[in-house]
C-alpha cells in the first residue's frame, strides 16, 4: 500500500496516479479535504482501491491517527512518498531573510521540514512493529534548498534543505529493514504551488534558464517517484535524484 501526503493536487496526485497504474492500493492524505475526494474521483479512471486520509502533516496526533485510519482500512503502508508542502512569500511579499518573521518561519519548517520527519517517523514505528520487504520511503526536496533559491523564501529553501539531511540518515537506519530513503530534489513544476509563487511574466524567463526548454510537469516528477518506488531501484537508497530539466547540474 501507498500512502501519499499532499495528495490533494499536484505532484502528490500525479504520484498517487503513477503507483496507482502500478497496481499500488493508495492512501490519499492531505490537509484539504475538499480536494481530496476531486483528488479521489480524478483517480476513478485507474481501477485502483482509494481511500482519503484528512491529515494535517504538522501535527504529531493527526499523523498517527492519518496513519491508524489509513493502515486499518488498506494495510500496512510499504510506499511513503511524502509531497505535503507549503511556500510562504509569493509575487509583491520580500523573499529578503531580514524581513521574514518568525511566525513565517515556523508555519513553513512545521510542514515542510517537521511533517516530513513526523510522518516518517510514525512510518518507521509502525514498520517496526510490523516490517514490510522491500519498504519505500520518498522525500521531496528542490533544486531551491541545493541553490539557495535565489529570490523565494528564505524559510522555504531552509525547510527543503533539512529534508536532504533527513533522507540521508533516515537512509542509514533503515537499510537493515530492508527500506530504501530517497529523495527528489525538483526544479520550477507547473503546480498550484508554482501557481502562487510566480510572477506569470517571469515564466518564460525562467523556461529560457532550464536546459530542456520548459517548467516542470506534475507528472514529470511522478515519472521518478514511480521509479524509486518499484523493483528497479532496489539498490538506490540516500540518494538525490535531480528532476529538474537540468536546471541545477552537479
Ligand atoms: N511545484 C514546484 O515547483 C516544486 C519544486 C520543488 C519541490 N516541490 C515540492 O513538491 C511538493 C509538492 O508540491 P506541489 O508543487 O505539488 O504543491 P501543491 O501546492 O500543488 O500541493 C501541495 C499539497 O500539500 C498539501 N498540504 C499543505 N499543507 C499540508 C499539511 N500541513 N498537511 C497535509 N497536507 C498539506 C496541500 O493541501 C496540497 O494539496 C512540495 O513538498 C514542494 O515543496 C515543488
Amino acid at each position: 500500500m501507498a500512502l501519499v501526503t499532499g495528495a490533494a493536487g499536484g505532484i502528490g496526485l500525479a504520484s498517487a496516479r503513477a503507483l496507482a497504474a502500478d497496481g499500488c492500493r493508495i492512501a490519499l492524505a492531505d490537509l484539504d479535504p475538499d480536494g481530496l475526494e476531486q483528488a479521489k474521483a480524478a483517480l476513478a479512471d485507474t481501477g485502483a482501491v482509494v481511500e482519503t486520509i484528512v491529515l494535517n502533516v504538522a501535527d504529531e496526533a493527526s499523523v498517527k491517527a492519518g496513519f491508524a485510519t489509513a493502515e486499518a482500512v488498506l494495510g500496512p503502508v510499504s510506499i511513503l512518498v511524502l509531497c505535503a508542502g507549503i511556500m510562504g512569500g509569493g509575487p509583491g511579499i520580500s523573499s529578503e531573510l531580514a524581513d521574514v518573521t518568525l511566525e513565517q518561519w515556523e508555519q513553513v519548517n512545521a510542514v515542510n521540514a517537521r511533517g516530513t520527519f513526523l510522518c516518517m517517523r510514525e512510518f518507521l514505528r509502525r514498520r517496526r512493529e510490523m516490517p514490510v520487504s522491500d519498504g519505500r520511503i520518498i522525500t521531496l526536496s528542490s533544486a531551491a534548498g541545493q541553490l539557495g533559491g535565489y529570490r523565494g523564501d528564505p524559510a522555504y529553501v531552509a525547510s527543503k534543505a533539512a529534508i536532504l539531511g533527513l533522507t540521508k540518515i533516515a537512509a542509514r537506519q533503515c537499510a537493515e529493514q530492508g527500506i530504501t530513503v530517497n529523495c527528489i530534489a525538483a526544479g520550477p513544476v507547473r503546480t498550484g504551488m508554482f501557481e502562487r509563487a510566480m510572477d506569470p511574466d517571469a515564466v518564460p524567463g525562467l523556461a529560457a534558464r532550464i536546459p530542456l526548454g520548459r517548467v516542470g510537469s506534475a507528472d514529470d516528477v511522478a515519472g521518478a517517484v514511480r521509479y524509486l518506488a518499484g523493483d528497479a531501484a532496489r539498490w538506490i537508497t540516500g540518494a538525490t535524484l535531480d528532476v529538474n530539466g537540468g536546471y541545477r547540474m552537479q
